[in-house]
């Protein structure tokens, strides 16, 4: 815990989100059922820095609601105008009493970041006496991002942004993943004197990096293991290809954790859920929210589990559905030990179904089934003796009368 009493960190949200053509906060868009943001602060809570601030300017009301909701110790900071990274960063300098030595940046854009990655920063900060380190990755598409350009034995000089850079400079492949850990007094004497003149007029954090470099002070870089880590969510395909890495990430690391997934790529899961060894996932499976799976249970295919609390050694059909929400509020479907649960069920919550219970395909339940049980709760079948035939004659005297 010892340096991290000593670390502060900014997260950055106050950009308008232009390139994603939305009327929502960016980063409230949703991957694997959680906002863009959730990812970004679930990995800087890891770490366990002093005090984490949010910068909010655009749309920021609903993006306080949701920090206030989930979140409610961060504290977020009003950016009005969006002049840029840099003047973003500037926005905290009111609590600079409060702030660590050493101040964590990262974008709430960039959801795919470990906590492991941004304690080596910290670390290749601190061990190397820097005045700043920066996270790079080498990415085989670079556009978009600034790219790091290096003098000859390998230090950094500075970073272009992408509407800045010379055709020379665009072929460079490390990128700025945006993810920084500067000193405190460095950080906030020079961001000062940055300016705006670029291509889109606005204060760039990036600036920053000559400036402390042209002073000779020390910048490091470290570069991501994962260059996928450094990816920034500005549009709605890089959303998409996002929230893939994010399943990918997911659901392998329940798979290291003894859980088969028949076809992880047809499967979502979320952070949230639990799901305990030697059970089994078939294809086409969306688990959600804080569902909690016990050991040795099967999930059937196509099935959709909101919410609910299963035990262990649970076989389900395929195509169960758990519904948890009457427009209104939120309810919990439990399904308890070594329950069986035929194909195409439905469960209405709030609903538990006892130990052991049958539960027939095809069910609608809406009601608690005690244990042992075998549950039915669907229309008995007729059958209609020689009502095909009688059937199949109307519909030919109808078709007649049709072309009549
Ligand atoms: C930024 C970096 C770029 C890097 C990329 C990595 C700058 C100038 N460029 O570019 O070098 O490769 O991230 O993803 O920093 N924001 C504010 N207030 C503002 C402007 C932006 O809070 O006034 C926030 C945005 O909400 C966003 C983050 O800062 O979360 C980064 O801004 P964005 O416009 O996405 O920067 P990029 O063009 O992606
Ligand atoms: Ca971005």
């Amino acid at each position: 815990m010892g340096y991290c009493q000593n670390l502060s960190v900014i997260v950055l949200a106050a950009g308008k989100g232009k390139r994603m053509k939305t009327e929502m906060p960016k980063v409230l868009h949703y991957i694997c059922y959680q906002p863009i943001l959730y990812y970004v602060l679930s990995s800087v809570k890891k770490i366990n820095p002093k005090n984490i601030f949010l910068i909010v300017g655009h749309k920021a009301k609903g993006i306080k609601e949701y920090i206030e909701d989930k979140f409610p110790e961060i504290e977020t900071v009003y950016q009005q105008k969006q002049l840029g990274t840099a003047h973003a960063v500037s926005m905290v300098k009111k609590f600079y009493s409060d702030l660590g030595n050493n101040i964590l940046i990262i974008p709430g854009d960039s959801p795919l970041i470990t906590s492991d990655t941004l304690k080596k920063l910290v670390n290749k900060k601190t061990a190397g006496k820097s005045s700043a380190s920066i996270l790079t990755a080498v990415s085989p598409n670079p556009e978009g991002y600034g790219r790091v350009i290096k003098d000859k034995s390998g230090n950094i000089l500075k970073i272009v942004e992408e509407t800045d850079a010379t055709e020379e400079e665009k072929q460079i492949n490390e990128i700025n993943s945006s993810i920084y850990c500067f000193d405190k007094i460095d950080l906030f004497k020079n961001i000062i004197n940055i300016n705006t003149k670029n291509q889109q007029g606005e204060y760039y954090l990036t600036d920053i990096v000559e400036k402390l470099v042209k002073k000779g002070l020390k910048v490091s870089c470290l570069k991501a293991k994962n260059n996928w880590e450094a990816i920034g969510i500005n549009d709605r395909v890089q959303l998409y290809r996002t929230e893939k890495f994010m399943q990918k990430r997911i659901n392998i690391k329940f798979m290291e954790n003894g859980v088969t997934i028949k076809d992880p790529d047809s499967c979502y899961i979320g952070a949230e859920v639990k799901i305990g060894r030697d059970s089994v996932i078939e294809p086409f499976c969306f688990i959600k929210g804080k569902t909690k799976i016990g050991r040795n249970c099967i999930i059937g295919s196509f099935s959709q589990l909101t919410d609910c609390e299963i035990g262990s050694g649970v076989n389900i059909g395929v195509s169960a559905v758990t519904i948890n929400y009457d427009g209104f509020k939120k309810f919990k479907t439990i399904i308890e030990d070594n329950v069986f649960i035929g194909s195409d069920t439905i469960f209405v919550a709030p609903v538990r179904i006892g130990k052991g219970a049958i539960v027939a395909a095809g069910s609608v339940i809406t009601e608690d089934v005690e244990p042992n049980c075998l549950a039915i709760a669907r229309s008995k079948q007729k059958n209609i003796k020689d009502g095909a035939i009688r059937y199949r004659k109307k519909k030919k005297e109808s078709n007649n009368k049709w072309e009549d």
